[in-house]
């Protein structure tokens, strides 16, 4: 009765939570993107990028703001069905948005919203103070992504787009952050914006899938906005930040040639990294 549901993505098979573990023991790098529609998603699909983030990066390069504090449960909904709409192989990852989950029936109410429009995995800004959430998140069987380092919903309070853990005490603290949050249940971690030895710290101390921006070569993937990478975006951009429209013949071989890099660990190198 479901054998067109079966069929469907039989030569693609869909990558799961279990394909990424296996990338992880493997050492195959994994490869992830941001996307916002559909006709990106798709072509972010086709390139073979393992998992896609309907990112609220989105507020700062859709709809023009200087952070992601604007972006509503709203927002994330509308491009969250969006994006799943172009996908067929890729794992599509959802972002909760600023102070959508300041308890935890909110996160969950709030990540429900996000799976129902086809989000496998559901990314949170944490520390400490998220452990609980995470926690009752997995009770639930949602999977999660806990996002450390710099968390942009927090710049107001933590001084800036600036790179975290530098000093020792800080690295030591979000290391402790990060098992802590394995432990709690998060299947995944996203590091964002921290020395490189952190990182590799970060990914060997824990045995979830761990995707870093900014955050050396030695995670287990690597994630950039897709406009960054298309050099759509305007101004002056983070050190990590490669143009990889530099040299490509069209949006489709820019997004080729990051995959190609990241699976290959020629991106990041040295320039990229803190
Ligand atoms: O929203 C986003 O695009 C992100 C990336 C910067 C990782 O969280």
């Amino acid at each position: 009765m479901y054998a067109h549901l079966q069929q469907r993505g039989a030569e693609r098979p869909p990558v799961t939570l279990s394909t990424l573990a296996q990338m992880r023991q493997s050492g195959e790098r994994i490869t992830c993107l941001t996307a916002y529609d559909a006709s990106f998603a798709q072509l972010l699909d086709e390139a073979g990028v393992d998992i896609v983030l309907a990112g609220d990066s989105l507020g700062m390069v859709i709809q023009g703001h200087d952070t992601t504090v604007p972006v509503t449960m709203d927002d994330m909904v509308y491009h969250t069905r969006a994006v799943s709409r172009g996908l067929q192989r890729a794992f599509l990852m959802g972002d909760l948005p600023f102070m959508s989950y300041t308890s935890q029936d909110q996160a969950l109410t709030n990540s429900v919203r996000l799976m129902q429009e086809g989000a496998r995995i559901i990314k949170l800004e944490s520390g400490s103070l998220q452990i609980e959430i995470v926690e009752y998140l997995a009770r639930h069987d949602i999977a999660v992504c806990a996002h450390l380092g710099l968390r942009p919903q927090s710049v107001h309070k933590t001084g800036g787009f600036r790179v975290q853990g530098r000093e020792h005490e800080a690295g030591a603290r979000m290391l402790a952050e990060a098992k802590a949050l394995e432990e709690a249940g998060a299947d995944m971690l996203l590091l964002e914006c921290i020395p490189a030895g952190l990182g590799k710290q970060i990914t060997e101390a824990v045995h979830v899938p761990v995707i870093g921006i900014g955050a050396g070569p030695d995670t287990n993937g690597q994630v950039l906005v897709l406009y960054d990478i298309l050099n759509i975006t305007q101004g002056r951009k983070p050190r990590f930040v490669k143009n990889f429209m530099d040299g490509a013949s069209s949006c489709s071989d820019a997004v080729a040639r990051y995959v190609a890099d990241v699976k290959s660990g020629a991106y990041p190198a040295p320039e990229h990294c803190f």
